[in-house]
């Protein structure tokens, strides 16, 4: 990286500065920025006035900053795992050093013990052994000597010198004379975060080279490139906001409250006093719109939309469960405000009581992490969770504290059903005043929001085979071949309705017209 000039997250180089102080033996900083927090180590070290040393597999244990194409490169003696770990217990200077990529060789018992016992010797020296790595991956038998740091993401203002430095090194370079307004450069900022800064300087770059330029047309381009790094990461998919918020048809109230809370996230509203919105919980009926909502929200607030894989939370082959969630929510936070989209959570989390008996415990301990987020974050990442059934649903998931509210979404009513064919027709091209839609509404009684549209997208199917256009009567005939699931599950949805009566507030207007409780309540 570039003479020194990067700023580090001053709040995490002072946690390890304080570590380092109180003479914290082992400290294990999680990060995928290796060069980023080297420098800020560095930087300690100088002001403490301690030597730095680093070790990597390939080249042993050598000064800070010795580059490794130098003949002295490499010192063969301390390559091996080990033997690095002697030279750290037999050195006698103030040192720190820094050893990274040595997760791996935490699978040897030996290596194990070893660090137990730095961690033990340099409690009472001035040494101070620092692993970077950017997964988290630690015995049990090291978790007490161990200390833990998360190193966050670059935050707006490191970004934003990241760019200006980027900008101003290209104009001397190449003796362009490129200038940032205010609004580009808050624009390209807000674009970039939720990048290390290596991709950022990345795409800084390669959007200057491509476009010859950096003003807020580019923004795209660096979205479409943290859309790539982000799905990279595996647990999050980045959303593009495309669909719009008029086209969800029905649940007035939960439109209302969040149309209330569109600029929650902004300087004003916090100024102003307003808490910052914690994410709502949708519960209801497949097929009725709680997905597209979560997808319509995301327009609606101009806000970037993360859903949370939580599948592939659990079944990656890369890093523990654990770790994959807090990597993914340490993304989500540093793209704030964002919403972060949970879809069907009940999957994932069913069972978190017995799961100490099938998955010793990591279902539980993934679920514990979420919840203590969800009730402690005070980033701006509200969260749409969405669930089709209640019995799997973790009771801890609906205490008070974890969702500002909890919506129930039921089965579409008669206007809400106008409303959905109005939509679905519309969006196929159609002019719906042509259409009867109050006959439409009523034939269609019990169907869900998703039977509608397949409805209104079959008949297109079936007119356009026999050369004819869309009509009310070509819907009418779809309608009467479907059965809708809520006829082949109407127990089930009963149940649900009768669960949700006293837990949760109707997303629908009618509904909510009807006097019933509607609060959340303490389970
Ligand atoms: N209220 C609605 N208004 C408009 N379209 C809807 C509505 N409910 C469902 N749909 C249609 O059905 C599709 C599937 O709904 P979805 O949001 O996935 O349901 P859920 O997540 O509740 O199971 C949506 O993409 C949309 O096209
Ligand atoms: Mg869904």
């Amino acid at each position: 990286m570039k003479d020194g000039a990067v700023r580090v997250s001053t709040d995490v180089a002072d946690d390890i500065e304080v570590l380092i102080r109180a003479r914290y033996p082992v400290i294990y900083v999680v990060t995928w920025e290796e060069a980023r927090v080297e420098e800020a180590i560095a930087a300690i070290s100088s002001k403490r006035e301690k030597k730095v040393f680093t070790w990597s597999i390939c080249q042993g244990i050598v000064p800070y900053n010795t580059s490794p194409q130098s003949k002295r490169g490499v010192d063969e003696r301390t390559r091996d795992p080990q033997a690095a770990l002697s030279q750290v217990l037999e050195s006698m200077d103030p040192a720190i050093y820094i050893f990274k990529d040595f997760h791996p060789y935490f699978c040897d018992p030996a290596v194990v013990r070893k660090v137990r016992e730095v961690a033990l010797y340099l409690k009472n020296s001035y040494k101070t052994l620092i692993i970077i790595s950017p997964t988290l991956k630690l015995p049990l038998e090291l978790q007490k000597d161990v200390s833990v740091v998360d190193f966050c993401l670059p935050d707006r203002v490191e970004i934003g010198e990241l760019l200006e430095r980027t900008v101003a090194e290209v104009n001397k370079k190449a003796g362009l004379n490129i200038s940032l307004a205010v609004a580009a450069r808050e624009a390209l900022v807000d674009a970039a975060l939720g990048l290390t800064i290596n991709e950022a300087e990345n795409v800084f770059a390669k959007t200057l080279v491509k476009t010859g330029g950096l003003s807020e047309k580019d923004v795209p381009i660096i979205l479409s490139e943290k859309e790539q790094i982000i799905r990279k990461s595996g647990m999050l998919e980045y959303y593009r906001a495309t669909e719009a918020f008029e086209n969800v048809g029905g649940m007035e109230e939960l439109k209302g409250w969040l149309g209330k809370r569109r600029s929650a996230f902004s300087d004003e509203a916090r100024k102003f006093g307003l808490p910052t919105p914690k994410g709502v919980l949708l519960i209801g009926v497949q097929g009725c719109g709680k997905s597209l909502c979560a997808k319509a929200v995301a327009s609606l607030w101009r806000v970037p939309l993360l859903r949370l894989d939580l599948g592939r939370v659990f079944s990656s082959l890369v890093g523990s469960s654990e770790e994959n969630v807090r990597q993914a929510i340490s993304v989500a936070e540093s793209v704030a405000p964002a919403i972060l989209w949970v879809d069907e959570i009940e999957k994932a989390f069913a069972g978190t009581q017995s799961s100490s008996f099938s998955d010793a415990g990591t279902t539980s301990r993934v679920f514990g992490t979420f919840l203590t987020w969800l009730q402690e974050k005070t980033a701006s990442v509200f969260v749409i969770a969405t669930a089709n059934n209640i019995s799997q649903l973790p009771p801890e998931l609906l205490r008070k504290g974890r969702f500002d509210e909890i919506f129930f979404v039921d089965l579409p009513d008669r206007p809400e059903r106008e409303e959905i064919f109005r939509i679905h027709i519309a969006k196929r091209g159609r002019n719906p005043a042509e259409f009867d839609l109050v006959q439409l509404a009523e034939a269609s009684e019990g169907f869900s929001g998703a039977e509608i549209e397949e409805a209104v997208s079959s008949a297109l199917f079936d007119v356009f085979d026999k050369h004819k256009d869309l009509s009310t009567d070509a819907i009418l005939q779809t309608i009467s071949t479907t059965v809708p699931l809520s006829r082949t599950m109407k127990e089930e949805i009963e149940r649900l309705r009768e669960w949700a009566q006293y837990r949760t507030r109707p997303a629908g207007a009618a509904e909510a017209a009807a006097s019933f409780a509607g609060r959340q309540i303490e389970l």
